[in-house]
């Protein structure tokens, strides 16, 4: 039976390598490794062979089965490059069609937005930088100038981690806006500072096409020697007409936080009907976009920084605020309801 085997594999082998067509191959297969084949025959026999023939034949025929297999896709191989290598000589081919393109998937409005806030900063020489999203009290709020049963901590609504213990834990929170990381730089960093950081800030908050419990904001801060009111003014100034353009006015008011001071709201003329008044500005001609002011001197106090000899601006912002005035979005919801319809559109 072995000399039969040989025998088999020989002219199988032979027979292949005069294969020229790949049905002809289909035939080959057929015969020598199909269910008929003498192979597959031999291969079911075995168990009717006494032992010690089994061990042998077996071996033979499984090995011979294994290179009839590699020298079949070794050949189909070849004779399928030889069959393109025609077509393509032929011109029956077309190498030169476009293939399906892979669609590559996109950066998140937001992303998007937050990069291009800080390369504007970036370009005025802050430098960006991160704080924790998850805080302790001391830096939301009281290293703020928001001490426990200040009326300004009425201002954000605030998802508590973690309350204030008799064992001595301390209270922890997710950050209701990025100022603590004001705190965190002004730690670590003597002036001059020159710093934006981007993040995620957290409310306890219903909701609505205005509101949302998650968002993002961008904290701006610069600590120096002789920083006034005018560089305030004429950073932001220059940062809203990088973002919005040079055709918009912008406008600065008073208002308050608790850890700056003096506080000011800074508003553009409205991006929807240029200061005339819509449903956008609600009728005022103007947006506001952001918070700002000089850092108290308590604050830099609290950090070691000597007011005598150094002031500072801070400011904040909503990133979604901006990109929905940019964009002309209607419902904050719509950026982290992952939508694709929404989010292919930038
Ligand atoms: N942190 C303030 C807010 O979330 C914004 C702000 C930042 C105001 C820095 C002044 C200075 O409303």
């Amino acid at each position: 039976m072995l000399k039969q085997l040989g025998e088999l594999a020989s002219k199988a082998l032979d027979e292949l390598n005069k294969v020229s067509g790949l049905k002809e191959i289909r035939t080959w297969q057929t015969r020598y490794l199909g269910k008929k084949s003498s192979l597959t025959q031999i291969l079911r026999s075995l168990a009717t062979l006494p032992a010690e023939e089994r061990r042998e034949i077996g071996a033979r025929a499984n090995e011979i089965k294994a290179t009839f297999e590699i020298e079949l896709a070794r050949k189909k191989k070849t004779l399928e490059k030889a069959k393109i290598a025609t077509l393509v000589k032929q011109e029956a081919l077309d190498i030169t069609l476009p293939g399906y393109s892979i669609s590559p998937g996109r950066l998140h409005p937001t992303t998007q937005t937050v990069r291009e806030i800080c390369s504007v900063f970036g370009n005025m020489g802050f430098q960006v930088v991160e704080g924790p999203d998850v805080e302790w009290d001391y830096y939301n709020f009281e290293a703020l100038n928001i001490p426990k049963s200040h009326p300004a901590r009425d201002m954000f609504a605030t998802l508590w981690v973690d309350f204030e213990t008799e064992n001595g834990d301390k209270p922890m929170l997710l950050r209701t806006h990025t100022s603590p990381a004001q705190i965190r730089v002004m730690e670590r960093t003597p002036p001059p500072i020159r710093a934006v950081i981007p993040g995620r800030v957290y409310r306890y908050e219903a909701t609505d096409a205005t509101h949302e419990w998650m968002l993002y904001q961008i904290e701006g801060l610069a600590v120096d020697k002789h920083i006034t009111m005018a560089d305030l003014k004429g950073t932001l100034f220059e940062f809203t007409r990088r973002l919005f353009g040079d055709k918009r006015k912008v406008r600065f008011r008073c208002d308050y936080f608790p850890f700056v001071e003096p506080g000011v709201e800074l508003a553009i003329d409205c991006t929807a009907c240029d200061g005339a008044g819509c449903r956008l500005c609600g009728n005022t001609g103007w947006l506001e976009i952001l918070g700002a002011g000089m850092v108290h001197p308590g604050v830099l106090r609290r950090v070691n920084i000597d007011p005598k000899t150094y002031t500072g601006f801070a400011f904040g912002m909503g990133v979604e605020r901006i990109s929905m005035l940019r964009y002309g979005i209607d419902d904050i919801r719509l950026f982290y309801s992952n939508d694709l319809r929404f989010l292919k559109q930038f």
